[in-house]
Order: structure tokens, then sequence, then C-alpha cells
């Protein structure tokens, strides 16, 4: 670009026209889904655009090919287009082989239940549990039926942040799950007496989890959420091994740092064979709850980034906001308590991207 500074047409130019296409059957548009790798614009406005799908559909990459092209022409003072599409298929669950256990034995399902999702990260704090309660709240307000089961034994939060801290009962030798805000949960901490302490060790964990994920009458669930304990241990490969997992959401914040225990977790769940359904940014940006300004303090996108070099789907952003703590300490998740707030659409709109990828396999 040396010697044109008054170029008009810029990589940035471009990206928000593909912004405009969306990502075939889906509600998402294409740069958002990280399908866009790279663009190239030079000093004759010829354009080159690079694009990467992971998809078992062959007219997938054909479609989005077509709707760049048509794209990119009907914006005008556009030379020549270049679009460069490589295509993957994305490893089928239970398919491949797990590491240095030949092929990967067939999970039981559980019976009434459409989909199980995992909510993890390789690290502490980053707000796991409060994105698998408010994604569980906005997947409801959709009209799905949700259960939330918190995996978490040793440091259990999902029971004080949805309200509900009465045992559960037993019918038929199965623990019948707490209700609250029309969704279904269970939780360790629900079954524990105040403040023992959790000293369990691995085949406990495996017992436990396993007891939670097959020994609960969860009835009829479009979307078992199970939100994870922090890291890659027992726990989680428990679970992985337990039942047939359909996916991985990875909650990060945007630093680098939080990126790198986040790349942990997905090669966590990698290795037991569980898809990665995508990647949540949380804390992703501030809003000001006096003046509704919006502030970068993390160096926001980086989620965004992580997922297109990953290739995997980024489902969202969701705001750093006083209001989310304050509502998780009250047991009223936000989502609940004032929908239409911006950290709720925040909310929503994930879970619009998580039910629309669930549906497609
Ligand atoms: N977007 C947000 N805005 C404001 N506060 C948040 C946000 N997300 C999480 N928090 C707060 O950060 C703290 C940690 O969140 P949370 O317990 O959900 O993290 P976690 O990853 O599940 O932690 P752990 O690894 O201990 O399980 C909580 O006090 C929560 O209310
Ligand atoms: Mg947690």
């Amino acid at each position: 670009m040396a010697g044109r500074v008054d170029h008009p047409l810029t990589d940035e130019r471009v990206r928000e026209v593909l912004r405009q296409i969306k990502f075939p059957g889906f509600s998402r548009d294409i740069v958002s889904f990280g399908i866009v790798k790279s663009i190239g614009v030079t000093d004759r406005n010829d354009v080159t655009v690079a694009l990467h799908v992971m998809t078992r559909d062959p007219e997938v990459p054909r479609q989005i090919q077509r709707d760049v092209e048509t794209a990119l022409k009907q914006f005008g003072g556009i030379g020549r287009v270049n679009i460069e599409m490589t295509a993957q298929q994305p490893p089928q669950q239970g398919q491949m082989p797990m590491a240095g256990a030949g092929a990967a034995p067939a999970r039981p399902q559980i019976a009434g239940v459409k989909h199980i999702v995992a909510v993890g990260s390789g690290k502490g704090g980053v707000g796991k549990s409060t994105v698998a309660v408010n994604l569980a709240c906005a997947l409801a307000s959709l009209g799905q039926k949700i259960g939330v089961m918190d995996a978490d034994i040793y440091g259990p939060s999902v029971p004080k942040m949805m309200g509900s801290v009465q045992r559960p009962t037993i019918t038929d030798e199965k623990l019948n799950p707490v209700e609250n805000f029309g969704l279904k949960m269970m939780s360790m901490a629900l079954l524990l007496d105040g403040n023992s302490p959790v000293i369990w060790r691995g085949p406990m964990i495996m017992k436990a989890i396993q007891q939670f994920s097959l020994a609960v009458n969860w009835g009829e669930l479009d979307v078992l959420l199970v939100d994870l304990p922090p890291g890659t241990g027992d726990a989680q490969l428990s679970l992985a091994q337990t039942i047939a997992l359909d996916g991985g959401v990875i909650v990060t914040t945007p630093q680098d740092v939080a990126l790198e225990v986040a790349r942990r977790g997905i090669a966590m769940f990698e290795r037991v064979n569980v898809k990665i359904l995508g990647i949540i940014e949380n804390m992703s940006y501030y809003v000001c709850p006096h003046c509704g300004e919006r502030d970068d303090i993390f160096s926001h996108g980086g989620g965004k980034q992580e997922a297109a070099r990953l290739e995997v789907p980024f489902l969202g952003e969701i705001p750093l906001f006083t209001e989310i703590r304050i509502c998780g300490d009250k047991g009223l998740p936000i989502v609940v308590a004032e929908p239409k707030s911006e950290p709720s659409k925040a909310f929503l709109r994930c879970a619009e991207t998580v039910s629309e990828l669930l549906e497609k396999g």
C-alpha cells in the first residue's frame, strides 16, 4: 500500500461488507463465526479473502463463496476478487480414537435429555458459573427446557447463584433436581451439610459425577448445561467419560494469559473427543452502570481472535457489569432480574447461537 495514503478501500471496509453475510442457516455472520482468516487489498483494489470453514456439508463452503463474491461485487469499486476457500470436516464425536485407548467407547446418553453441554475453562474465576447460569436462563427464555448440573464439587456456586439451596427429594432411588426460574438444577452443595469440607480424591469424584449425571430425574430436557470446576483434571475427564457430551463451551477473559488457559481447556475437551461448541469472552468490555459508556479495560477481542485462530465458533461477548455480580450474589441471575439490560441481551445472543449450533449438530 506504499505511497497511496488516500486509498479508499481498506481491509476494514471489506470486513464490514463480509459482516453482512450470514453463515448458511444461522443468524450469525461469517466474520463473528471466525470463518474469515485474512483479507488483502492491493493498490488496484483487487481483494483476496481467505476463508476456512469447519463443516460436514459440502454445500456450505460453496454457498459462502457465492455470497462473498456477490456481496463484494455489489459493493462496487472493487477490482478482481480472489477467494481462497478451505473446508475441513470436524471430527465426529465418538469416532476418533482416544489417546492410547483404541476406539472411544460409546458413552451413555441421559434418557430424555437432548443435548449435554459442558461449560469450562482452564482457569478459575473467569466466570464459568455465572455464564452457565445466565446462559441457562437465556436458553429457558427462548422456550427451551433446561437443566443445570453443578459439577464443581470443591467449590459449588450454582445453587447460590440460582437462589436454590433446598435439599433434593428422592423418587425411585433417583434424586429430583430442584427448580427455580423454570430451570432444573442439581449440585453436590445440596447434598452436603453446610461446612463439611470436600476432601474427595479421584475415584470418589468419578462416582459423584456419575451419580449426578445418571442418577438424577432430569426428565425431558432440551439442554443440560454442566458447570465444570476450574482446571483440566479428574472431574472433567470423569464427566466426559461418563456421558456423551454434545459439546464444550469455553469461557475466557480477553487477556492473553487467560486465553492461554482457554487453549488448555480446549485441548482438554479435544483429548476426550468432546466437540468444542465455541468460545465466550466474559468480562469482555466494561459498561458503566451510570452513564452506559463502554470501556475495553482488558483489551477486548482476544476471545474472538483466539476462536478464529483455533477455528472454533465465537459465541459472543459478555460485558463486565457490576450488576451481574450483584445479581449472582443475590441468587437472582441478571437474565431473570433485568432481561432488557445490555448484559442480558448479550447472554441471549449467546444462547441463540448455542441453540442454533446444537440444532445443526
Ligand atoms: N461479566 C461479569 N461482570 C461482573 N462480574 C462478573 C462477571 N462474570 C463473573 N463475575 C463475578 O466474578 C466472580 C467469579 O465468577 P464465577 O464464580 O462465575 O467464576 P468461575 O469461573 O465459575 O469461578 P471458579 O473457577 O471458582 O468456578 C463472581 O463474583 C461473579 O459474580
Ligand atoms: Mg465456578
